[in-house]
């Protein structure tokens, strides 16, 4: 079934290129659907490359118009839309290359290279965007420097934007005018930007602890411009974050934000012109949720950080994407953590790997966080590289200690400022200056899989001691059957009868240090002398490594921890843990149609933190939400039968609700809160807290009423739409869900991100009839194919989000999902690959569903014309 599907590009292959590019003037005449590029470029050829050595210009979907070198024409070239091969080049190293080219904006729906959408022209170039521009080395590690000139119709783009600061601009003749921007910094071509459009926009400024005074803007469509504020106050407290945490200072006059509302990812960080998904950009606290706010908070925050960590210094090779992501990401959940709650974010961050990472690292997509070969560099932006690069990033943090962290990482932006690098230079750093070999830390950079470490321990009442057995084994993975074991830092504590931590003050055993073991071999142990009393263990703390923990603890024990362990993530974990042992007890019993008990310690347990004022509300929300239905399915691994795990997710949700229903409607009510939105996290997680009570209630009393109370009264979107959410998935067809499902369609239809809100609340409405209704919103008149987030809305909703309605036994919502999926990537194959993967846990489930599900996929991959992006995916989650 596998067939040839193109080049396939290796790390080991990488070289230099013959010819760098010094400067880059490019001029941009932008027309609607004829827009003349025309770039010159100062070129010079490497030292030692021969003088005969070709030219070879990375294109995409271009026309050539003309070629001039040394304002010559050029007769000795091949040109094709995806290649320009300039032979017989001046023996002289040095020489001008002019390339003029003609692009159509209006017709690009990759929304890749230069495109239009709501009459903005804007531009996405990473990863190889750049090449549907011009002609070039479009290749991170060709550093340039860019002045660009823009021209256009005064009336239909007054604004004109690149990277860097303004130099000049005026107007022109025939109503046009232009301007020229100039950015000293040398750049790869996946950081240049341009805008130009009619925007409005909100303006503040940052000054820098070395006095330089920045100008700050953010565009965004005409009337939008109050909902930009709170994404300009997370610039500035980014600012100022990364100066006083990492001496991060900014390095032009200007920082620009652009708000486009057709965007394929979430954001991306052009030099001094970052350019967003509106999602991440617009709030007011009638339009957006508290999830809503943090992501702003954390995607500006992100694409901030990346003007040192991915701009200052780059990637060597797109192999090398973590380098920048992993880092940058790191830098910005530890930005969110400082700013609001660090144990719920901690909790949120490992809940997020876990639903994301693990089940890519377990499955056929499975590859290293830094990849070894791909045939589609787009399909590598995954919650590996990004969110497991991350966690590498804290580990080795964890590893050498917070001083050395700091300096090594200060050695790496001094040492390495202007260059295109690798991750072995990154560890370099660290290596110098911890004065420690990292060799086995930076396997995980090269090994893909989530490793199983197994934790035995054995208390001896006659010699006081404790003897702790740790071991790693790391499955096979696609391409990789041989594993070694890496270095992995396993936080830990002994916890006493009382609930308080035993002083650890002599043991045997290498590699412990303060409360971390440091895992190096497949098999460790440790052994604790003058422990008193035999003690629960808590390993794992704060998730110090991202592996999965396997540790035979007695329900007694994980009782134990979720009442004491002073690690508020130790807490969670075991109760959560418990939740779902007893969740996947019950579907065993509903599968022998057995009566189905329940675990009155585990409902006490319950009914106690709901209970505790000295738990923060937020903290408090996350241990009464029970596991999603996909974290029981990852759980349980293979033979899934999703309508089962539902059926017993709500057997358990009514036994809590049924056991609580006094005491939850207490708290509920004393969360009753009048005073106006404010979008902080205490704020937030009263609303997270009160969310998750409603539902017991709700499910209590089965009756809508409280939740259509709350539509109603509501003065802000975040109970809102909880209140929409309850009344959708649980009383479906209900008057009171009709008249909110149409009063929340005729409020916010003007306003597509609520929208999105309103397609995605159905389209994950569990029942099997989630279909039907998934087929009659895509005729709806606000449903478009060409807008991405409203695509991820509905189907990805849909896909992701809907176990038991997309997983219908009949296989009908999968064939129905496979001919979409043909449809979109005739248009946007970056975002059908993106949707697609949603299915790469397919193997898990039982037979009916997977061979109906296996057969949509295969139609899928045995399609003609299939976008590499496309093809890639599904013959890896064939293989
Ligand atoms: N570099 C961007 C980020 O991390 C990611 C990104 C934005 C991207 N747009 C893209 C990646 C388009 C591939 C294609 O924030
Ligand atoms: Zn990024």
């Amino acid at each position: 079934m596998r067939t040839d599907t193109g080049h396939v590009f290796r790390l080991e292959d990488y070289r230099p290129s013959d010819y760098l590019i010094r400067e880059t003037a490019l001029s941009f005449d932008l027309e609607p659907e004829n827009t003349i590029v025309e770039a010159r470029l100062s070129i010079k050829r490497r030292e030692g490359a021969e003088h005969s050595v070709p030219l070879i210009l990375d294109g995409d979907e271009l026309t050539l118009i003309s070629l001039h070198i040394n304002d010559v024409p050029a007769t000795d070239y091949d040109v094709t839309p995806e290649l320009l091969t300039i032979r017989s080049l001046p023996y002289n190293a040095d020489f001008t290359l002019t390339i003029v080219t003609s692009i159509n904006p209006t017709t690009n729906r990759q929304l890749m290279g230069l495109y239009r959408s709501s009459n903005i022209y804007t531009t996405q170039c990473e990863a190889e965007g750049f090449r549907r521009i011009t002609y070039f080395l479009d290749r991170p590690d060709v550093l340039s420097i860019y002045t660009v000139r823009l021209e256009a119709d005064k009336a239909a783009a007054p604004v004109l934007l690149s990277n860097g600061n303004l130099q000049q601009s005026g107007a022109l003749d025939n109503s046009r005018h232009f301007a020229i921007w100039h950015d000293p910094h040398p750049k790869p071509s996946y950081l240049f930007a341009l805008v130009a459009g009619s925007l409005g926009s909100i303006s503040d400024i940052f000054t820098t602890g070395s006095g330089r005074v920045v100008a700050l803007n953010i565009y965004v469509e005409h009337g939008n411009e109050s909902r930009a504020l709170y994404a300009m106050d997370a610039l500035k407290r980014s600012m100022a974050w990364d100066e006083d945490v990492y001496g991060c200072v900014y390095d032009l006059d200007i920082f620009n934000i652009v708000a486009v509302s057709d965007f394929n990812m979430g954001a991306m960080e052009n030099k001094g012109l970052n350019i967003f998904n509106d999602k991440y950009v617009l709030a007011d606290p009638q339009t957006a949720t508290d999830a809503d706010y943090a992501g702003i908070e954390a995607v500006i925050a992100h694409e901030y950080f990346h003007n040192w960590t991915g701009n200052r210094i780059t990637c060597r090779d797109w192999f090398q994407l973590c380098l920048k992501e992993g880092l940058t990401v790191y830098r910005d959940h530890e930005f969110s953590s400082d700013q609001r709650s660090r144990a719920v974010h901690r909790i949120d961050e490992v809940k997020l790997l876990k639903s994301q990472q693990f089940p890519e690292d377990g499955g056929p997509l499975a590859h290293p966080v830094r990849p070894k070969e791909y045939r589609e560099i787009n399909n590598f932006y995954t919650a590996t590289v990004y969110e497991k690069g991350s966690e590498l990033i804290r580990m080795l943090r964890t590893i050498v200690g917070d001083d050395v962290y700091y300096q090594a990482l200060k050695l790496y932006f001094t040492r390495h400022d202007g260059q295109a690098v690798t991750i072995e230079d990154f560890i370099k750093s660290f290596e110098d200056v911890s004065g420690q070999s990292l060799a086995r830390f930076a396997l995980w950079y090269d090994q893909a899989g989530t490793p199983v470490v197994t934790a035995r321990s054995q208390y001896d009442e006659q010699n006081r001691s404790l003897q702790i057995i740790l071991e790693q084994k790391l499955a096979p993975t696609p391409g990789q059957s041989e594993k070694q074991p890496v270095h992995i830092p396993v936080q830990f504590g002994l916890i006493g009868a009382d609930g308080k931590d035993i002083p650890i003050t002599a043991h045997q055993g290498a590699g412990l240090q303060g409360d971390i073991l440091h895992l190096q071999e497949s098999t460790q142990s440790w052994t604790f002398f003058d422990i008193n009393e035999k003690p629960v263990l808590s390993l794992l703390r704060g998730f110090s490594a991202p592996v999965h923990l396997e540790q035979q603890l007695s329900h007694e024990e994980q009782v134990f921890l979720a009442r004491f362990d002073r690690d508020a993530f130790g807490r969670w974990q075991a109760l959560n843990h418990l939740l779902t042992t007893e969740i996947l007890k019950n579907v065993d019993e509903l599968h022998q149609q057995k009566p189905v008990q329940f675990d009155p310690q585990l409902l006490q347990l319950l009914a106690e933190t709901a209970q505790d004022e000295t738990l923060d509300h937020a903290f408090r929300a996350l241990c009464l939400s029970l596991p999603d239905e996909a974290d029981i399915a990852r759980v349980m691994g293979t033979n899934i039968d999703p309508d089962l795990i539902h059926q017993s997710r709500e057997t358990l949700l009514a036994a809590i609700a049924q056991a609580n229903a006094a005491g939850f409607t207490k708290i509920y009510e004393q969360l009753h809160d009048t005073a106006p939105f404010t979008p902080d996290a205490a704020s937030a997680g009263k609303r997270a807290l009160k969310a998750v009570l409603l539902n017991y209630l709700t499910i209590a009393e089965n009756s809508p009423a409280q939740a259509y109370a709350l539509y109603e009264q509501a003065n802000n979107m975040t109970d809102r739409f909880a209140a929409l959410t309850l009344l959708v998935h649980r009383f479906s067809g209900h008057p009171d869900t009709v008249k909110a499902l149409a009063q929340f369609e005729s409020d916010y239809q003007s306003i597509p991100l609520v929208m999105d809100k309103w397609f995605a609340v159905q389209a994950r409405r569990p029942s099997e009839h989630a279909l039907e209704t998934v087929e009659a919103l895509i005729n709806h008149k606000l449903f478009s194919f060409d807008n991405p987030n409203r695509c991820r809305s509905l189907l990805g909703s849909f896909a992701a989000g809907n176990p038991t309605g997309f997983n219908r036994a009949d296989g009908k919502a999968y064939v129905f999902f496979s001919t979409l999926i043909l449809q979109i990537d005739r248009e946007n194959p970056q975002l059908a690959s993106r949707l697609l993967t949603s299915l790469r846990s397919w193997r898990t489930l039982e037979p009916v569903r997977r061979a109906h599900l296996q057969s949509a996929l295969e139609r899928i991959a045995a399609s003609p014309n299939l976008s590499t992006d496309v093809r890639d995916i599904s013959e890896r989650m064939l293989a």
